[in-house]
């Protein structure tokens, strides 16, 4: 029974032929610690940095300390449907940070998580809720006046001309001369026809939200998405070169009821226009999808074809926020403003599992906090620690936000001097902050034939990070969705050293890759 590993062993199986199934014994600010064969530890440089989670380093001293103190005094983790005051300060501070950065004065709900997919689908779900809510509440406006006009019509003192009942259907002469209660069957038919059409949801191209039933379908990767698409709404993806017709997109889905309006002695048919377009979500700065920037443009056009059609704009900072891009959330620089944000991953200080659901508090429907809840979310444990990351990020008016933008022109700076020597192997450098991207040219014409499969089989970019974890300590991984960009996301605390030993890594990489040396790329020796 011993050999048998039941937990994914076909994806550590997979990752040994690359020579990434390292087990690593304990971490330390940038450095993951794996044994050797006598038992001596191995400092690996950690450039992955847990999927962008450990803007602050793994096991930071104040962290660490301030979870041991809460497991020594018996901290009330658990404690649901009671008082949450760690909660309520965390939901305030967020929200006052969002709307310093935003400059609007706006409070934000929050509605706490477990992970960033999680957050994202919560949001989508309150959006939904809202949008059901708004056009029930029309619909309800609607029978109102349908009532309205019923007694006008009683009373003698309005009629209905025939013109006016041609929005109602090509029957129009026989529907008016049939009288009110003809035409109001007719306009609650229709009305119900057209109400029960599925909410529309939007998505940027290229953008990745998570895997679970709700948010895999706005991740764009076919791969993830289409196997399940069968389980939820599918997401309508807009590209980018699509923005500035957003406008007409968003027209195109139009639905409207009919209603009637009442005015003087007439009563007339008038079009509503159902609010059928549920959210538009997108990432500032797309991660998984390959280190991605959206640009102010492309962020106003979004934003202001939203407001027009009352779209609410739903903000995925799980990977880009909590200062990773220096600012709070990376939106904040292309002047973004959601009226939904999404974090997770560093909010939890990389020892507890916590995201948040910021939502507009303008938008807030309260009675989403009974029909929806989580057993884990919200607790003593991971609130706490939310707290302390705050305390951490903002201390000395916000040091760790520069310290991100710095530290990231260091890093960046480093991957161009590479791209700049060696630019027949690497295609393009991005990114922002400590949120950055190496791509590489594409190998799919390469004469080795290990190179051209990993370039056919969209593994390039993990076969190129197994020869930088063996042979120089540096640990980093592709975006799965964008497989020959290299990603780079460590803590606010990376050092020069470390960087050069990035860098003397990927110049070994870029050198073998020039000459085509396959052996040299990819012969898996046991780790060093
Ligand atoms: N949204 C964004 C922007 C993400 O980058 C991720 C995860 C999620 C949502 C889902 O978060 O895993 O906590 O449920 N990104 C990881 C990545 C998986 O590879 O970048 P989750």
């Amino acid at each position: 029974m011993d050999d048998i590993d039941l937990a994914e062993s076909h994806l550590l199986g997979w990752l040994s032929t690359v020579g990434l199934d390292a087990h690593y014994v304990r971490a330390e600010g940038d450095y993951l610690y794996r044994l050797d064969e006598q038992g001596r530890e191995i400092p690996v440089v950690d450039f992955a940095g847990g999927y962008g989670s450990l803007m602050l380093g793994h096991n930071h001293p104040e962290i660490v300390a301030l979870a041991q103190e809460m497991l020594a005094a018996g901290a009330p983790v658990h404690a649901q449907f009671s008082r949450h005051p760690y909660a309520t300060e965390l939901a305030a501070r967020l929200s006052a940070i969002v709307s310093r950065e935003t400059g609007e004065d706006e409070t934000y709900n929050a509605v706490f998580a477990n992970s960033g997919a999680e957050a994202v689908e919560i949001a989508v779900k309150h959006a939904e809720l809202d949008r059901a809510l708004k056009a029930a509440e029309l619909q309800a406006e609607i029978a109102e006046h349908i009532e309205t006009a019923r007694a006008a019509v009683a009373a003698g003192t309005a009629a209905i001309p025939v013109e006016a009942a041609c929005a109602a259907g090509p029957d129009a002469a026989a529907l008016a001369a049939d009288g009110i209660d003809a035409l109001a069957a007719r306009i609650t038919e229709v009305n119900a026809a057209r109400a029960a059409c599925e909410p529309l949801l939007f998505a940027l191209e290229g953008g990745f939200h998570g895997k679970l039933m709700g948010s895999v379908q706005l991740t764009h990767n076919a791969a993830y998405r289409i196997p399940f698409a069968a389980l939820g709404t599918p997401a309508r993806f807009v590209a980018r070169e699509e923005l500035p017709t957003l406008p007409k997109i968003f027209e195109e889905e139009r639905v409207d009821l009919l209603d009637l309006d009442v005015t003087g002695n007439e009563i007339s048919v008038v079009t509503r226009r159902l609010p059928l377009l549920c959210a538009f979500v997108l990432e500032p700065v797309q991660g998984e999808g390959g280190i991605q920037l959206l640009d102010a443009e492309s962020a106003a056009q979004i934003q202001s074809a939203c407001a027009a059609a009352g779209v609410p704009v739903i903000v995925d900072e799980v990977q880009s926020g909590m200062g990773r891009t220096g600012t709070f959330l990376a939106g904040t620089g292309i002047g973004l403003r959601g009226d939904y944000y999404a974090l997770a991953k560093s909010l939890g200080g990389g020892l507890a599992k916590a995201a948040v659901m910021l939502a507009r508090s303008s938008r807030y429907r309260p009675q989403f906090e009974l029909v929806h809840s989580s057993t884990f979310a919200k607790d003593y444990f991971s609130t706490t620690i939310g707290l302390k990351v705050l305390d951490l990020l903002e201390a000395d008016d916000g040091a760790a936000y520069r310290k991100a933008a710095e530290r990231g022109e260091h890093l960046l700076a480093m991957l161009r001097s590479v791209q700049r020597d060696f630019p027949d192997v690497v295609g393009d450098v991005r990114g922002r902050g400590l949120m950055l991207g190496l791509e590489f040219q594409d190998q799919s014409g390469s004469e080795i034939e290990e190179l051209r499969q990993h370039a056919e089989g969209a593994t390039l970019g993990y076969a190129l990070a197994g020869k930088l974890l063996r042979t120089h300590r540096v640990r980093t991984f592709p975006t799965a969705s964008s497989p020959n960009t290299l990603r780079f996301e460590p803590s606010i605390h990376i050092g020069d050293d470390e960087i050069a030993q990035l860098e003397s890594g990927l110049r070994d990489v870029c050198a073998l890759l020039r000459v085509q040396d396959g052996a040299g790329l990819l012969e898996i020796t046991p780790a060093a």
